[in-house]
């Protein structure tokens, strides 16, 4: 049995709260080692470097849903506690830095205030449920999954039959017709589809990225909408029980559903819920071929006179005091309602017809952009060196510096994704962008230089396909030149309609490395 494990079997996660508030009264030395990897049941986890002792506090938003009270509240805290900065995540989370443990009580106290809290948004448990930004608005829409989502975080969050899972656990729901919550990469992921003539859920299960990233595979189900809560807790219950508690390099469910395949997990979903489930006529679902899930940019919502706004967010980098202004411009403009994107973004709700031009420049004076470039569109980056323990690479200020460069370098018509990520766990999902670029250092000419692996032609949809390494490192400096290079020739030499993912699909990895250029070192 893993350290980890030992530890959660002589106490639960959710049991870490009381001695949390007592470490935060008493100070920073008093923390007992064995208490501190259980933190992470309630968002809290060690910034890099450890020795300093400031943390790392990911809020838990489910669906991205914030109200304006909630917004500024969580500025504030960001202010007070957090230096001032605030980063919006690929699972809707927004997560703050620079705290310390004296300063936990008084932020988990107010946010519970303001009906938010950072309860299991780490840890060996089910962490924050995504949900598509514009649910509910959304004129294209298949099905509104507010209402399930919060049944399904209502069913797990404090539930301590699923709080000592043998890893993280990830689910996504939607009803979105683009499917932008990436049910392909999730624990669980449940998605709308029209078939047989009506709205129905499919569910796929298994996937995930990390060092061995995996698809999530169908289940070949049709299910209600009555039927996802139980289904979501029968997965989670075949992980909790079936699943690898020896080594947690091999323990996420997707190594399960690879080891059993999908005839015999669903059998055994099935006994646990006590019922056969419905099959779909064909074991896959149609891929969805649409390019850009971001809901980026202003669009028409469902209802006469009403338009939501995507506001870039580039890399999920804000600030208390953006945040603020988000706030005042949602409420201004709109009902108020925002929500925060998996793709490190903010959607704006309600705004009506006559406000949007007011509403264009309130943003851009406070610094936000509501019609983002194709690569403004293009870019995430996970946390990286400033603050992961783990990271090989800075993320967010070289997101920044690609993106400045690369679009005034070259315009884009295929909507692709870049992401910039620190090292090889995949936080920021390199592995199913189109360009994936994963933090490295490499020697040149005796000298130690950060360097970028590249990864081409990963993407969901009509192409599920991760990311493969070409066999290049890209000193930073280098990669907005070298990266508008191989643009540039995908634009010269694709065929008829043929997307940036199919150009990387097409060539070789050597033909790809040299459209890049000689300055690229080999990698090992
Ligand atoms: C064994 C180590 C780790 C692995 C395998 C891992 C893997 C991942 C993966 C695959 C995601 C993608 C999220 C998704 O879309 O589902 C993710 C999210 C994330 N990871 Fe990690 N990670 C690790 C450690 C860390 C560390 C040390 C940090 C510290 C900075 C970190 C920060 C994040 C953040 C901020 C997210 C965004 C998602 C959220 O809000 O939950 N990760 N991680
Ligand atoms: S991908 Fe690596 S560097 Fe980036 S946040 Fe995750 S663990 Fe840290």
């Amino acid at each position: 049995m893993n350290r980890i494990e030992e530890i959660k079997k002589r106490k639960d996660g959710l049991d870490v709260l009381a001695d949390i508030y007592r470490y935060s009264r008493l100070g920073q030395k008093t923390i007992s080692p064995d208490d501190e990897p259980l933190f992470r049941w309630y968002g809290i986890y060690t910034q890099r470097p450890a020795e300093d002792g400031f943390f790392m506090v990911r809020i838990r938003i489910p669906g991205g849903d914030l109200t304006p009270v909630q917004l500024r509240a969580i500025a504030a805290l960001a202010d007070e506690h957090g230096r001032g900065l605030a980063d919006v995540t690929v699972r809707q989370n927004i997560q703050l830095h620079w705290v310390r443990i004296e300063s936990i009580a008084d932020i988990l106290d107010r946010l519970r205030e303001v009906g938010l809290s950072t309860t299991e948004a780490c840890g060996d448990c089910v962490r924050n449920i995504i949900n598509c930004p514009v649910s509910g608005v959304d004129e294209n829409e298949l099905y509104d999954t507010g209402a399930i989502l919060r049944q399904v975080n209502d069913f797990f969050v404090n539930n301590r039959d699923y709080s000592n899972l043998p890893r993280k656990f990830k689910i996504a729901i939607t009803g979105c017709a683009v499917r932008c919550v990436y049910p392909e990469i999730n624990d669980v992921g449940i998605f709308a589809v029209r078939e047989e003539g009506r709205t129905l859920f499919r569910a796929r299960v298994g996937g995930g990225l990390s060092t061995t990233p995996r698809f999530s595979k169908d289940l070949g189900v049709l299910v209600e909408p009555e039927e996802i809560v139980d289904l979501c807790g029968a997965v989670a219950s075949v992980f909790r029980d079936e699943g690898d508690r020896g080594n947690r390099r091999r323990a996420r469910l997707k190594f399960l559903v690879e080891k059993w395949e999908v005839p015999r997990f669903l059998a055994e979903v099935e006994a646990r819920l006590g019922r056969r489930l419905r099959r779909a006529r064909a074991l896959d679902a149609q891929p969805v071929v649409e390019r850009d899930r971001s809901h980026m940019g202003i669009h028409r919502q469902r209802e006469a006179g009403l338009y939501y706004a995507g506001v870039s967010m580039l890399g999920g980098r804000t600030s208390g005091e953006q945040l603020r202004r988000l706030a005042a411009l949602a409420e201004e403009h709109g009902s108020g309602r925002a929500r925060t994107t998996n793709t490190q973004n903010v959607v704006l709700l309600d705004i009506g017809e006559q406000n949007l031009a007011a509403l264009r420049s309130g943003l851009k004076a406070a610094g936000f952009d509501c019609d983002p470039s194709w690569s403004r569109k293009a870019i995430i980056a996970c946390t990286g060196i400033q603050f992961c323990k783990l990271a090989i690479a800075e993320t967010k200020n070289r997101a920044a510096v690609l993106n400045d460069r690369l679009e005034k370098a070259i315009d884009m018509d295929d909507q692709v994704r870049i992401s910039v990520t620190g090292c090889p766990n995949s936080c920021g999902q390199h592995h199913i962008c189109d360009v994936g670029l994963e933090g490295s250092v490499t020697t040149i000419d005796g000298i130690k230089r950060e360097t970028f692996q590249v990864f081409l032609g990963g993407g969901v949809g009509a192409h599920e396909s991760f990311g493969r390494r070409i066999g290049v490192r890209v000193p930073s400096e280098e990669l907005a030149e070298l990266l508008a290079r191989l643009f540039a020739r995908y634009k010269e030499g694709r065929i008829g309609l043929e997307t940036f993912q199919e150009f990387c699909l097409r060539h070789s990895d050597g033909e790809l490395a040299r459209y890049m250029t000689s300055l690229c070192l080999a990698a090992d």
